[in-house]
């Protein structure tokens, strides 16, 4: 892999960079970590030899710890991004603007036929906007979801660079009513599916057991005690972590919860930060039901979901898994910008109210909660889709949107 600091220097040297990112493929963006399950078959669909569609992968760094970045690509295979853009954290405007600041050259000197990019995250726009502005097409693919909840800043992503996009690929139905009601021309947008249930179904058998996880990140006793079921929580929304009388108010309904049935808590380091501000993780970590553990890699994270009793999460892509698995999750938010998972799938959507998430709880544990059904294409093919429709674009040159 390439870094940002010797990407300039090849340029500067033998203008390297440019034939290092194959002008005329597909500019592949990842960022954060919901990007790179994403990402994964996609790459692997348009890297197969007998792919027309040549793609590169350049990551923008916004997330680098090797649990949150590291970890995903070496359990999905994912190919070493050509080039790092290393733009780590910061404030939304600071992140956003560094992202832009360092793609911008890089598109200057790959001259890409068209920029890619996933999901709602700030990598997501910075790109998409730096790619619009400079004549090159932009294709999103999860386009189309809406919470409407201009709160959100994923939404504000997600509006934002659907109206940037040439070619919008879409995982349910609804997205299409979302994207005409803004304007969109619905010939731009395709249905091709979740690729985020493509790399679910592919690593299903891969998934490390609960006891596994367990037992290297708590102990053998904490193991034991989840035999017997257990719950899963996530929780790293600004809107429920950042706010510490709303954090210490979910610690606490987690902790009458954990009452019932003993509590499993990945921690995002967003959220680790602010439990320590908030005085609250020190007591969570001698806690004799409630287990803190780092965030996991991919595939732990799938068997600690698929050996669940119930998930309580406020992330958006654990909303999709859990139908996908025919888990129930309990979703601590206001609302949901993937309504399928509420009509067809597992999903309830029940805010911060203490009475209503215990109440969802306690459904869980006397009915065995909502077991839906898989929505329709999430059936494992939709990078094969993908790929099917870009190849048709590059073929039919002359209507195309990807014909420079
Ligand atoms: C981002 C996405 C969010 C997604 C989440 C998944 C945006 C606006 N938000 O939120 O939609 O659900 O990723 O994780 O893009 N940090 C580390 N190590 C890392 C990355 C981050 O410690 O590798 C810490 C830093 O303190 C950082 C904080 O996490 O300031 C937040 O990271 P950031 O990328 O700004 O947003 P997320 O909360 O992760």
């Amino acid at each position: 892999m390439v870094s940002r600091g010797q990407l300039s220097q090849l340029a500067k040297e033998s203008n390297l960079a440019g034939s290092y990112l194959s002008s005329g493929s597909i500019m592949c963006v990842v960022g954060a970590r919901p990007n790179f399950m994403k990402i994964a078959p996609l790459m692997a669909a348009l890297n197969d030899p007998k792919s027309p569609v040549p793609a590169t992968l350049v990551h923008t760094g916004q997330h680098y710890d090797d649990a949150m970045k590291d970890a995903f690509f070496n359990q999905l295979g994912i190919p070493e991004p050509q080039v790092d853009l290393e733009v780590g954290s910061g404030s939304h405007a600071v992140q956003t603007a560094e992202i832009m600041r360092r793609f911008e050259p890089l598109l200057d000197q790959a001259r890409p036929r068209a920029v890619l990019v996933v999901g709602d995250v700030n990598s997501t726009i910075a790109c998409a906007l730096v790619a619009a502005k400079k004549g090159v097409p932009v294709i999103h693919v999860e386009a189309g979801l809406r919470s409407f909840d201009r709160g959100m800043p994923e939404e504000i992503n997600r509006v934002l660079t659907d109206q940037l996009s040439e070619l919008l690929f879409t995982t349910e139905a609804t997205a299409l009513d979302n994207l005409r009601r803004e304007g969109i021309d619905e010939n731009r947008v395709h249905f091709v599916g979740n690729l985020m249930i493509d790399t679910l179904l592919h690593n299903k058998a891969k998934a490390v057991p609960m006891a596994t996880t367990m037992r290297a990140h708590v102990n053998a006793e904490a193991s034991s005690l989840c035999d017997s079921g257990y719950n899963v929580l996530t929780m790293h929304r600004p809107s429920n972590v950042d706010d510490t009388a709303m954090l210490r108010h979910l610690m606490h309904v987690v902790e009458r919860i954990s009452e019932h049935l003993p509590v499993v808590f990945p921690v995002h380091p967003r959220s680790r930060q602010a439990l320590q501000n908030a005085g609250l993780w020190d007591g969570l970590r001698s806690h004799d039901r409630i287990f803190p553990v780092p965030p996991l890699g991919y595939l732990e994270m799938l068997g600690l979901m698929m050996e669940a009793t119930m998930v309580l999460t406020d992330s958006g892509g654990m909303q999709e898994e859990t139908t996908a698995l025919g888990v129930p999750c309990i979703t601590l938010r206001e609302n949901t910008e993937r309504p399928i998972t509420v009509e067809q799938g597992t999903n309830t959507v029940v805010g911060r109210d203490a009475t209503r998430i215990m109440a969802a709880v306690e459904d869980v544990l006397s009915t065995g909660g909502k077991r839906g059904q898989r929505p329709e294409l999430w059936d494992g093919k939709a990078a094969l889709r993908i790929r099917d429709c870009l190849a048709q674009c590059y073929a039919d040159a002359g209507r195309s949107v990807l014909a420079r």
